[in-house]
């Protein structure tokens, strides 16, 4: 979603070097963007434009910015549409925000300035904070003490950077909203991505809840909710994780999905002994989950449809009644609590703002937070009790992709993890299970090499359609979501997954002869049920995708059915299972997308992470 890029320095200008900043935060996702510095007569100077950051370029090009002190943006609307007027920086003259998150008290707040005579420009939540400071400048404030007074007033979330006209500093604040200060040699930075800062320094102090910060060209003055100075650890963020190129791949989805046989392999063999062999997670003193205790996994988007996975995983090899939510839902949902429970928070980002609400939720009632995610360093990392990380690198791409399967190797070791812990697999039972998951790279790269296969399939049943169904069963229910959930945020064809047990309580009705139906069923105890739902679509006209392995092929081929068009998948085992139908969902929607011209890493509407509730 929205980024902030905030840059004070010595000796040279800094708006040239904010907009590349931007530009590291456009996978956010956005739809405007803006930049201000102070000149060198300590006036503020903003640049505004609508769409892609090279409009904002272009524009800085012909009106250049000179100052040394300067602030950034990219939004993504919320309050007002994304037009100029709407665009960050906010300013009036005397003082200019970049904000990323909500202000819920924002209505209140522009009524009571409005009574004051002070005029707004925009339909933004953002700009009652410009005047708010403004206000208490106005009653004789300096900076630092108007910001204080204006943090006390807010309600909502929000990562914030401010300049002051006539001032050489630059003030910002986070709440709900991530935000981290760079350090350099002759220059300090703010940025809400450790991703936009890298080019510039490896060196981050992140702030805390509540905390704000005092920017000078060559110091730093934190200050904690209450306004009292704080020191905050410094950390040194791994420049590899930070590369943004695409390596020759088209897209960064692309590569992203290419990535997968890699990341995988490293992020399971952080999950395992180097000695045993077997998933080792007693590093992270869990409390150990009793049988027949509940355990709680939360998630947003195709994190939570992981967190789906994982439950058909826990439930069929352990004893542990699994729970799984949308955190948007759990967060405000009533629901009993053990004391002692443990819960689990699925992000790729670390950062989604309902999932992070939901972790707080859970601390406040007595859960111990297991957060699984892919940024080290992120928010909800800093607050769980214990993070398991996931090894994917930055992904780029809005629709997750390498993010998933690691977040499935990761859920699968934990599965047979606590399998052996409670006795319910055999030591050998355990060791086949980690079979299964080392033999998965190598087999997402067999899935890789029948790329143009699926792009034929995408060519030939998808691309036209105006609305696609996905079917499975067990664990491939959740993946006939994800693969409905990929071609729909990609392509902007409707599509929808179900249980294909489900088809005829409704989604039946939908099916003619114009609706392509994929069909995930690899050879199993379900097979012969979900073949029988393809036989049901397909007799009503539908064309039938069948997704399936060797075993499920043949027997296929065995009742003479011609109708389907197959996809083979390379093998058929709990864990390798939906983990490898995952990768044609993926590229089956990559490929539509392409084909219908859309644009595959930022697609319309949609952000990377969803900082906002
Ligand atoms: C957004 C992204 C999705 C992602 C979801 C949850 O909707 O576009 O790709 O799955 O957020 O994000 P998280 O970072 O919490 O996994």
């Amino acid at each position: 979603m929205c980024g902030i890029i905030a840059i004070i320095s010595q000796n040279q200008p800094v708006s040239e070097r904010i907009i590349s900043g931007l530009k590291r935060l456009e996978y956010r996702g956005y739809d405007s963007s803006g930049v201000a510095t102070i000149t060198p007569e300590g006036t503020i100077d903003v640049r505004r434009a609508v769409g892609k950051i090279a409009s904002l370029q272009a524009l800085v090009e012909q009106l250049p910015l000179t100052g040394k002190i300067g602030i950034g943006h990219t939004r993504w609307a919320t309050h007002g549409a994304a037009v100029e007027d709407n665009a960050h920086p906010h300013s009036n003259g005397r003082v200019a925000v970049v904000h990323n998150g909500i202000i819920e008290n924002f209505a209140e707040l522009r009524r009571e300035l409005e009574q004051k005579d002070h005029v707004f420009s925009s339909q933004t939540d953002t700009e009652s904070i410009v005047h708010l400071i403004t206000d208490f400048l106005d009653q004789g404030m300096r900076p630092e003490q108007a910001m204080k007074e204006t943090l006390a007033h807010l309600e909502g979330a929000f990562g914030i950077a401010v300049l002051f006209q006539g001032e050489e500093l630059i003030i910002g604040a986070r709440k709900g909203s991530p935000l981290a200060v760079g350090l350099g040699d002759t220059e300090m930075y703010l940025g809400s991505d450790a991703l936009g800062l890298a080019p510039f320094t490896d060196q981050m102090v992140y702030l805390e809840e509540g905390d704000w910060v005092i920017l000078r060209d060559n110091s730093y003055q934190i200050f904690n909710a209450q306004s009292e100075p704080v020191e905050r650890a410094k950390t040194l963020i791994a420049a590899n994780n930070m590369s943004l190129a695409k390596d020759g791949f088209a897209h960064f989805m692309l590569k992203e999905i290419f990535e997968q046989p890699s990341v995988v392999g490293q992020t399971l063999s952080n999950c395992l002994d180097p000695h045993s062999r077997l998933p080792d997670f007693s590093g992270l003193n869990l409390p150990r989950i009793e049988p027949f205790q509940r355990l709680n996994i939360i998630a947003c988007g195709t994190s939570y449809l992981a967190a789906m996975v994982a439950k058909y995983w826990l439930e069929s090899l352990t004893d542990i009644h699994v729970n799984v939510d949308i955190a948007s839902e759990f967060r405000y949902r009533r629901t009993p609590f053990v004391n002692g429970g443990v819960a689990v928070f699925i992000s790729q980002s670390g950062e989604t703002a309902d999932t992070l609400a939901a972790m707080t939720h859970a601390k406040e009632n007595g859960q111990f937070c297991i957060a699984v995610v892919n940024v080290a360093t992120s928010s909800m990392a800093r607050l769980a009790d214990a993070v398991i990380l996931t090894d994917a690198g930055a992904e780029i791409g809005v629709a997750s992709t390498k993010a998933f399967t690691c977040q499935l190797v990761v859920l699968a070791a934990f599965t047979v993890f606590i399998a052996l812990q409670h006795g319910s697999v055999t030591l050998e039972q355990g060791q086949q299970f980690v079979e299964e998951l080392t033999h998965i790279p190598s087999q997402i790269q067999d899935q890789l090499h029948h790329k143009e296969e699926l792009q034929q399939l995408a060519q030939a049943y998808l691309v036209h359609a105006r609305d696609i169904l996905y079917i499975g069963r067990g664990a491939h229910y959740p993946i006939a979501l994800e693969g409905a959930l990929k071609l729909k945020e990609l392509s902007y064809i409707h599509a929808e997954g179900f249980p294909a047990g489900e088809l005829k309580h409704g989604p039946i009705a939908l099916i003619d002869q114009d609706v392509p139906v994929i069909v995930l069923a690899p050879f199993g105890p379900l097979f012969d049920k979900t073949i029988s739902n393809a036989f049901e679509v397909a007799a009503r006209g539908a064309k039938v995708i069948l997704v399936t392995d060797k075993q499920g092929k043949s027997a296929v081929e065995r009742m003479g059915q011609q109708q389907f068009t197959l996809f083979e998948v390379s093998t058929a085992g709990t864990f390798s299972s939906p983990l490898l139908c995952a990768i044609p969902m993926q590229l089956m929607a990559y490929y539509t997308a392409l084909l219908k011209g859309t644009d595959v890493d930022q697609p319309r509407n949609l952000a990377k992470s969803v900082t906002v509730e």
